[in-house]
C-alpha cells in the first residue's frame, strides 16, 4: 500500500494483517477474480482518500472487506449470465453474508467495536441503496468498487471471468457513474487508455 496516506507504522500493519486474512477468504470465491478486484478497489481508494479526504483506518479495512460476504454465497449464485432474479438474490446475499465476516476480521487486527459497525454500515450500502440515502463515506467506497472496473488488469480478469470481450465490458462500463469529482475524472483518464490499448 501507498505510504502517501498512511505513514503510521501501526495502521500500516493493521492494514497488512486485514488484507492477508481478506486474501484468504477471498481467494475461495468462484465468482471473478476477488483477490484482484478487492487490492484494486483498496488502491482506487488510496487514490480516492488522497484528493477527497476520509479516514484510512476505516475506508481502507472497509475496501479490503467490502466483498468478503461472497465466500458464503452458494456456487449457483455466482455463475455468470445468471437470470436477472438471481443475480439480484446473489447481490443480496453478499451483502447479508458480510459483516459476520468483517467482525471476525477487523476484531483480530486491534479494531473496535465502535470503528467495526461503522465499516459494516459503510459495506452494507455499497450495493441496493437510494443514493440520497448515502452519506460521504458510503459514496466513497461506491466510486472506489466502480472506479476500479476501468483499470487495466480489472477490466481484462473481468472480460475472462465473464466471458466478454474487452470492448464489450469497455463499453458496459462506460455508462458507470461517480459521487465524487476526483472519481469521475480518474474514470475519464482510465477510459481513455483502455480505448487506445483495446482500439476499435
Ligand atoms: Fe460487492
Ligand atoms: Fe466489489
Amino acid at each position: 500500500m501507498s505510504e502517501k496516506i498512511h505513514n503510521n507504522e501501526n495502521l500500516n500493519e493493521k492494514l497488512e494483517k486485514i488484507q492477508q486474512m481478506a486474501v484468504e477468504i477471498l481467494e475461495k470465491v468462484i465468482r471473478k477474480d476477488y483477490v484482484l478486484h478487492t487490492l484494486t478497489v483498496t488502491r482506487a481508494m488510496e487514490m480516492l482518500l488522497e484528493k477527497e479526504g476520509g479516514d484510512p483506518e476505516t475506508m481502507l479495512a472497509a475496501a479490503l472487506c467490502h466483498d468478503l460476504g461472497w465466500h458464503d454465497v452458494p456456487d449457483e449464485y455466482q455463475l455468470p449470465d445468471l437470470p436477472k432474479d438471481m443475480k439480484q438474490e446473489a447481490i443480496r446475499l453478499h451483502i447479508f453474508h458480510n459483516p459476520p465476516l468483517t467482525k471476525k476480521v477487523l476484531s483480530k487486527c486491534d479494531y473496535s467495536d465502535e470503528r467495526i459497525d461503522r465499516i459494516i454500515k459503510i459495506i452494507q450500502a455499497h450495493r441496493l441503496v437510494e443514493p440520497k440515502d448515502l452519506d460521504f463515506e458510503q459514496k466513497l467506497l461506491i466510486d472506489a468498487d466502480t472506479l476500479s472496473d476501468v483499470f487495466a488488469d480489472q477490466l481484462y480478469s473481468d472480460a475472462k471471468s465473464y466471458n466478454r470481450t474487452p470492448r464489450e465490458v469497455l463499453e458496459f462500463r462506460k455508462s458507470n457513474i461517480y459521487f465524487t469529482k476526483t472519481a469521475q475524472e480518474i474514470f475519464a483518464k482510465e477510459v481513455k487508455s483502455r480505448e487506445i490499448e483495446i482500439g476499435k
